[in-house]
């Protein structure tokens, strides 16, 4: 279909495509597409851009999605100029081929956000799943802030996982009507998960050696990967990490991102240490598996801070500021930034005072309960009903 005109009217079963390209929108879309996928009221067609590659096709294999259109756009170090305008107009031939009703899209990645805007450009309704996060900061997370308003300002049905993201696409002049408390997908893919193991622990089984290898030490679970963290930011992390594993009561438990630009500096710096595994990016049975014998997680990512709450982690956010502010706010998640003198300190209270401890580490939820992909294909069942 050429742009500019709008997309047929169709019957049911509605025909969504559901557009996604990286690790973290494929864990919280994935239960969506299941729901989708099994629900006679809509075909689900599944896009992926493949922004990641081994990295999205670990969620792919182990939530058994075989995706309809697979763009394979990765390229080693990608600039997000090259990589936006391959999005843009790789996904804009899909949405010709296959002639959705409707398009899908997850967070604020470069695809979601190239997906969003080919839907608009062919006058496809596009509904977007965890809208309205925002830290008010347009750098940080950098693009990702920017990536969200642009959706935003584009989308159909807005997704939003709270209250707070509700209010803030509000305030942004988005109809509220338009706006559906959901929760957010990626508590139904933890709990998917966790069954998933509980009728098959060895697909969890993977970190057994390492488990031996630290036993008797406090794990520190670390992911780090934000593009404004790159340099100075990931010399500080490296930095924090070979002081905090000098404690020989700590070990810390790194899946190390495939960016080349953290991989790079933590190699150089944090090989070889005693009580520092650097491993390859785990699947999401063996992450979860991480997130169970952890004590404190440290990270930089958006998908982390949702999770390690609802499992009653203490998570150090190395960020200066959070368009999650929910699990702060509730005390589980503290924002520490990313100089190595901080997150040290910070560390070592939650390591030496167990009140502290304590304090942090209460299982706490505000981001759904697992019933978040029902809720929205009831949503837009609803939506396609009216539109009929
Ligand atoms: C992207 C998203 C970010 C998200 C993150 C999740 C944008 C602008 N950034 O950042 O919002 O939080 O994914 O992880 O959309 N690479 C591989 N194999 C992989 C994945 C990545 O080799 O499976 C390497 C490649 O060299 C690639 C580089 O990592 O060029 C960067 O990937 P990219 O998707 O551009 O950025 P991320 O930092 O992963
Ligand atoms: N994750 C994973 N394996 C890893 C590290 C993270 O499966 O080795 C999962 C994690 O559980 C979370 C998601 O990946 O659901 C977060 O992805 P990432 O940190 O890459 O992106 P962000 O959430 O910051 O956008």
């Amino acid at each position: 279909m050429p742009c500019g005109m709008t997309a047929p009217s169709r019957t049911l079963p509605a025909r969504i495509l559901v557009v996604f390209g990286t690790r973290p929108e494929a864990i919280k879309l994935f239960p969506v597409i299941h729901a989708l996928k099994a629900d006679p009221r809509f075909e689900c067609v599944v896009c992926v851009s493949a922004q990641h590659r081994q990295m999205l096709d670990q969620v792919l294999e182990i939530a058994g999605i075989v995706p309809d259109h697979d763009l394979d756009v990765m390229q080693p170090d990608q600039t997000l100029d090259a990589l936006t305008a391959n999005l843009l107009t790789g996904l804009g031939k899909v949405m010709d081929t296959a002639r959705p009703d409707r398009v899908i899209v997850q967070g604020d990645t470069a695809t979601a956000m190239a997906g969003a805007l080919a839907a608009y450009y062919r006058k496809l309704p596009v509904d977007h799943v965890e809208a309205g996060l925002r830290s008010g900061n347009i750098h940080h997370p950098w693009p990702e802030e920017v990536n969200r308003k642009i959706i935003g300002g584009m989308a159909s049905l807005h997704f939003a996982p709270t209250e707070t993201a509700r209010n803030a696409l509000v305030k942004e002049n988005v109809d509220p009507a338009r706006v559906h408390v959901t929760g957010n997908t990626v508590i139904d893919a933890l709990h998917w998960v966790t069954a998933e193991i509980g009728h098959e622990p060895s697909l969890a089984a993977g970190l057994a050696e390492l488990e031996a290898r630290f036993a008797g030490k406090r794990i520190i679970g670390v992911t780090s990967h934000r593009r404004e963290n790159f340099g100075e930011g990931m010399e500080q992390i490296a930095t924090a990490i070979r002081r905090i594993a000098e404690r020989s009561d700590t070990a810390v438990i790194f899946p190390v991102h495939l960016n080349p630009n953290v991989r790079k500096v933590m190699n150089e710096r944090l090989s070889g240490l005693d009580n520092v595994a650097l491993i390859e990016p785990l699947d999401y049975p063996h992450f979860a598996r991480l997130l169970a014998i952890a004590e404190i997680m440290l990270t930089d990512s958006g998908g982390v801070q949702e999770e390690a709450p609802a499992l009653g982690k203490p998570v150090l956010v190395m960020r200066e500021t959070t368009e999650r502010p929910e699990g702060v706010a509730a005390g589980t998640a503290k924002l520490v930034g990313t100089s190595a003198k901080t997150i040290v300190s910070e560390i070592s209270t939650l390591l030496d005072d167990k009140e502290a401890y304590e304090a942090m580490a209460r299982a706490h939820n505000p981001f759904g309960d697992g019933q978040t992909s029902r809720r929205i294909v009831e949503l837009l069942a609803d939506e396609v009903r009216h539109q009929a």
